[in-house]
């Protein structure tokens, strides 16, 4: 699994929200910021990490209308809007990948390719403005590459290699 695949992504999240009061909600928002649905394998993981039961994960999961456990498009598009990656230019990306796809942050394309999204600091700042497309981490990015992304861009399988 390539550094930032699934494994340090759900690490990282169940470590912040570990042992903390109405933690799992917040670890569960976590998920879904990060993949723009929670993915099974990430969700037996976080639970594995945070000693909570797969069943109390999905009681939960589906008790609340906003969590999706099915990935809302073919290939989901995060751009990072925390403050490193805001500054380095991520409103601008936004607006390109928006402009590119035809949607805006939220939707689906209506052939089901291309979900767009906003996230947070997803924890390489060093590294702004990222974007991630599915488990694929883009680094550096700039209107030009992220265009060429999205032109050829790889499925969660691929960007788990
Ligand atoms: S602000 Fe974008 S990775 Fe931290």
């Amino acid at each position: 699994m390539s550094p930032t695949g699934t494994e340090d992504d759900v690490a990282a999240i169940a470590k912040r929200w570990k042992n903390k009061r109405g933690s799992l909600i917040m670890a569960l928002h976590g998920l879904q910021d990060r993949y723009g649905y929670v993915p099974r394998e990430a969700a037996m993981s976080l639970g594995e990490q945070m000693d909570v039961p797969l069943a109390r994960i999905y009681e939960v999961l589906t008790f609340y209308n906003y969590f999706r456990l099915k990935s809302p498009g073919k290939h989901v598009v995060s751009v990072c809007m925390g403050t490193a990656c805001y500054l380095k230019g991520a409103p601008q990306l936004l607006s390109r990948a928006s402009e590119e796809l035809g949607i805006k942050p939220g939707e689906t394309t209506a052939d089901g390719e291309f979900h767009l999204q906003v996230v947070r600091c997803v924890g390489c700042c060093g590294l702004a403005p990222v974007v991630t497309v599915n488990a694929k981490l883009l680094a550096k990015v700039t209107g030009e590459s992220l265009e060429a992304h999205l032109l050829t861009p790889t499925t969660a399988e691929d960007g788990k290699a």
